[in-house]
């Protein structure tokens, strides 16, 4: 079975389940990790084949989106056996997305990935900061009643897992603080460190300008 085909067959099982998502996860976000993927792949001298496979994969199994984890997991295995993967590959993929997720790190448990995860765990948190990462808030915000901002309410730190599932109470700009301004440093391919510079800067410029127009100071 040829590359593109089975890039193909990948991309139409991410469609299968993800086109009706309204968490975030949708396709546009998707197609937007795929890019990034394979922009950091080839910045780090990597085959982008194995980052552009897993980033299409990479929200396909998450507790947010499917009812029962193993059966998600076990249909994807299979899914990818059909399409002729190596057993090599299906680990490093399987790998891959078991542990991309941004709460997997909130209690401490970093796991060292593997280059392609460290490309595809990059790409979707580059895709939560910058310009497209204040709307992906504003959007989620929305979607879940959020205040825009409250100064009595405190931003919060070091949350564990089930804590940051499960928050009461967030604002959209105190989402800033608790995740979205912690993505930069957290970054594992030189490549992503220098984009997420130049994104981070975005999103400071734009907290300084919400908080002076908050204030009527500008
Ligand atoms: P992921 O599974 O990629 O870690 P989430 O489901 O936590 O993402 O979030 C999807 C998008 O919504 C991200 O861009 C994230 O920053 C944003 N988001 C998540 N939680 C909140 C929140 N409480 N308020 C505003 N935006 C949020
Ligand atoms: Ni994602």
């Amino acid at each position: 079975m040829k590359r593109a085909d089975q890039l193909a067959a990948v991309k139409k099982y991410a469609l299968s389940k993800l086109s009706h998502d309204k968490t975030g996860h949708g396709m546009d976000h998707i197609n937007r990790v795929v890019r990034m993927s394979k922009r950091l792949a080839i910045g780090e001298n990597v085959d982008p084949f194995l980052p552009i496979v897993a980033a299409y994969l990479h929200d396909t199994i998450d507790e947010k989106l499917v009812t029962n984890v193993s059966t998600a997991k076990q249909e994807l295995v299979a899914y990818l056996q059909e399409n002729k993967f190596n057993a090599d590959q299906i680990n490093n993929i399987m790998n891959v997305i078991n542990n991309i997720s941004f709460a997997h790190t909130l209690d401490g448990e970093q796991i060292k990935l593997s280059i392609v995860g460290q490309i595809v765990r990059d790409a979707d948190w580059l895709d939560a900061i910058g310009a497209i990462g204040i709307t992906r808030a504003i959007y989620y915000g929305g979607g879940h009643h959020e205040k825009i901002y409250d100064p009595a309410i405190k931003p919060r730190h070091n949350m564990s897992r089930e804590e940051y599932r499960n928050l009461a109470n967030e604002t959209i700009i105190n989402h800033f603080d608790e995740k979205l301004l912690h993505l930069k440093d957290m970054m594992n391919t030189t490549t992503a460190k220098k984009i997420a510079t130049h994104r981070q800067q975005v999103m400071l410029n734009y907290l300084d300008e919400f908080h002076a127009e908050w204030n009527a100071e500008k």
